[in-house]
């Protein structure tokens, strides 16, 4: 891709043993897992010549793939080296020299064996299925995946086209559709393990596999598949059934908004029957198209995103300050989000007291996490026993002295300024002098709370999304005092989590649900205006929402989304005035999907239809409905996010377009393909965004009235991301 001369590599190493065992051995020196960059394959290539050579004149008898990393493989390609790709005759060519060399491997004349403990990801996977055997360590740690569709990829260096020869069908598609993880244990089971070994005779064992190959080369440990899966994988009419299937649930899962899992299916449709040759041809041309279009680009952007947060790039003066150790967690306020905070923190192995001010609350936030628990066990997500001992780390009661050894503590109580801070206030005297305080609250000032507190730089929020377990955004939210201590204990407590934190300013909604706001609005808006539900959360469907805006108003509970709303019109004025039908909304009995009716009609909590008699419930909604283009529809929603994140970055919420893409697809699950809120924004021309904007201004009023930013990004012709590039060191 670069026009300077590739860099030559010293790794991989090659060396044959006393056995005539000869060692591929792959070990970056400069990095801490092995990356398959230019260099390092052209080096590989290298290694497979001399390999060759050795098998010829007989001075080697087999070959062995291994790293010199104690806990991993290979991590894969290297992603940098994805995301520069710009022409597609250029990527296909690189791919091809991928695809050469691992062919170069599989047509070696000796056995060759890939030794696997640890990490085994994308490239690394594919060198392993070039080899005719794979020896895998059966420590936790091992693992292998094929996460390239995520990406927006395939897997392009064979993956496509020797899994599916190697495991069948249905057994390769599981992998390659979903970028799932395997164990050593289900690895052996599909027959991608050849043998699992154990991790602490690890590298003896593969010297005795590797040896008994090598004497008796052609011995194969076989893979048997039950007559039906054999049926389905390897005739004609079998594999039409299952690619069929496959290609319904993407579509399902996806809206067609993801060529990958489509790409791949036409590979395996098209060139299963065929060559290995013809296949890899394919697999090539398409990874190329892959690799250069925008949705690539979009997912590659929101992985680099996901990859800032996890290393903290968030944090404010992040390299001069420490987060403290959480191994105590306080909770008060025992109820959906207590439990499911309390839940979540001890599955991290952290200890948790949970506070509440009646017993049955306590028990309730106890049994709401048992129940969590049960489920992971019932997902094999965890065993039982893990369960119980994750279990055994909560514990609850009325007293806030069981509080006291506690290292951060998270309130969570109902939602009124007056309790909280009398709350948070008690809790103060009665932890440890380095504790830090946070809210889970949803709407309410943290600076107001801040300011009956003793030590407000110990303080911040800590915003939780509903349901905890699953919602993978926490947003952190700086009061006009916090340290950036505070800011880093609480971020890192919440990656401990397993969540996407990011750091927001003090104001109302704060980042999320204050854009939330004029989108669900928006179609509030448009149902008064005579447009039907159905449009409405079709084309927000089409754009790429998980759900349409009606649909997510029942699923956050319509009595929720109705505060909300009256506390961002409170807190930002008339522009946010809750749309005359959500306003009669809020005054049937109507509560969503946890009441069985809102805007749907539900059966055991499972959606059945739109409620038609809606309509006539809501007196503002007119009697009849009229036809609305996809476009109007799309314009009002799409942009009163759009118009409201403007205004978020001139309020300094977050001083970055990256922070407010992150946050609203960790957050709404705004679609990852368009690569975030922000992102989208910028694919239209500044002035035309702003000239629909003021369209729009025009024909609904001031709610429309354009961001001053908007304005700006329009004068300088400037796109978002080039304006708000935004680091920690400029809040
Ligand atoms: N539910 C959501 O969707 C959601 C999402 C994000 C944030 N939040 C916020 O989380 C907080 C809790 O919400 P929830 O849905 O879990 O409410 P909930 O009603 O389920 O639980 C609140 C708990 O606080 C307890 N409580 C009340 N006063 C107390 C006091 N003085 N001391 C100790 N405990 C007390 C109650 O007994 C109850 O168990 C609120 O601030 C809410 O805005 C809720």
């Amino acid at each position: 891709m670069s026009e300077a001369p590739t860099p030559r590599s010293t790794n991989p190493t090659f060396e044959i043993d006393s056995e005539a065992i000869g060692w591929i051995t792959f070990d970056d020196a400069e990095r801490r897992l092995n990356v398959l960059t230019e260099p390092v394959m052209i080096r590989f290539g290298a290694c497979l010549d001399e390999a060759r050579a050795a098998g010829r004149e007989g001075r080697a008898r087999v070959i062995v793939i291994r790293s010199g990393k104690p806990g991993s493989f290979i991590a894969g390609a290297d992603i940098e080296q994805i995301g520069e790709a710009e022409d597609l005759d250029v990527a296909e060519t690189q791919i091809r020299l991928g695809q050469a060399i691992y062919s170069d491997l599989a047509s070696l004349p000796i056995p060759t064996v890939a030794a696997i403990h640890g990490v085994c990801v994308g490239g690394g996977v594919e060198m392993s299925l070039a080899c005719d055997y794979r020896v895998l360590s059966d420590s936790e740690k091992t693992g292998m995946s094929l996460p390239e569709v995520q990406l927006g990829i395939l897997p392009a260096w064979g993956g496509t086209t020797r899994l599916p020869r190697l495991i069948g069908l249905q057994a390769a598609l599981d992998l390659l559709l979903t970028g799932k993880r395997v164990d050593a244990r289900k690895a052996k089971r599909i027959g991608l393990a050849s043998e699992v070994v154990p991790a602490d005779l690890f590298m003896r064992k593969v010297r005795d596999f590797a040896l008994s190959i090598g004497a008796n080369p052609g011995h194969a440990p076989a893979h048997k598949r039950k007559l039906r899966t054999r049926l389905l994988d390897e005739t004609g009419l079998g594999r039409r059934i299952v690619l069929a299937m496959a290609r319904k649930k993407v579509m399902a899962s996806t809206g067609g908004h993801y060529p990958a899992p489509l790409r791949i299916l036409d590979i395996l449709r098209d060139n299963l029957a065929k060559s290995i040759e013809e296949s890899l041809g394919a697999e090539a041309r398409a990874a190329a198209e892959l690799l250069v279009s925008p949705v690539c680009k979009n997912l590659l952007h929101v992985f680099h995103m996901r990859e800032g947060a996890r290393k903290g790039k968030g944090v404010p003066a992040a390299d001069a300050v420490e987060a403290h150790a959480v191994l105590t967690l306080g909770v008060i306020g025992a109820g959906v989000m207590g439990g499911g905070i309390g839940q979540l923190a001890a599955r991290k192995a952290i200890r948790v007291y949970m506070k509440d001010i009646r017993h049955e609350a306590v028990t309730g936030g106890l049994q709401h996490a048992r129940g969590l628990f049960d489920k992971a066990v019932k997902r094999r997500r965890m065993s039982s026993r893990e369960a119980a001992q994750s279990m055994e780390l909560i514990t609850g009661g009325l007293e806030y002295h069981g509080l006291s050894d506690s290292d951060l503590v998270v309130e969570a109580v109902v939602e009124k300024m007056a309790v909280k801070k009398a709350v948070l206030l008690e809790a103060e005297q009665h932890v440890g002098h380095d504790c830090v305080l946070a809210t889970n609250t949803s709407s309410l000032s943290v600076t107001e709370m801040a300011g009956a507190l003793e030590r407000p730089e110990q303080f911040c929020g800590m915003h939780f999304f509903n349901p905890v377990h699953r919602m993978p955004l926490v947003e952190v939210i700086r009061g006009p005092d916090t340290s950036a201590e505070t800011i880093a204990t609480v971020y890192s407590l919440a990656l401990r989590l397993g969540k996407v934190p990011v750091v927001v300013g003090d104001g109302p909604g704060f980042l999320v649900n204050r854009i939330l706001g004029p989108y669900l609005n928006e179609a509030g808006f448009l149902l008064g205006d005579g447009a039907t539900i159905a449009d409405v959360d079709r084309v927000a469907r089409i754009f790429g929402m998980p759900m349409g805006p009606f649909r997510l108003i029942d699923e956050v509970g319509i009595d929720v989304t109705g505060h909300a709303g009256a506390s961002l019109h409170r807190g930002l004025g008339e522009r946010l005035a809750p749309a005359p039908a959500l306003l009669d909304l809020g005054r049937t009995d109507r509560l969503g999907r946890k009441g069985g009716v809102g805007f749907y009609t539900y059966e055991d909590g499972r959606e059945k239809q739109i409620d038609e008699t809606i309509y006539s419930e809501l007196s503002s909604v007119p009697k009849s409905r009229r036809p609305f283009t996809d476009q109007e529809i799309r314009n009002r929603l799409v942009l009163a996010m759009v118009n409201e994140a403007a205004r978020v970055l001139e309020d300094g919420i977050v001083t970055s377009a990256q922070d407010v893409d992150l946050a609203m697809i960790m957050g709404t699950g705004f679609p990852p393909f368009r690569g975030g809120l922000l992102r989208f924004a910028d694919t239209l021309h500044p002035r035309a965004l702003l000239d629909t904007v003021k369209g729009l201004h025009q024909a609904h009023g001031d709610r429309f009235a354009p961001a001053p930013v908007l304005e700006q990004l329009a004068a300088d012709d400037r796109t978002f991301y080039a304006a708000f590039s935004g680091s920690a060191e400029q809040r």
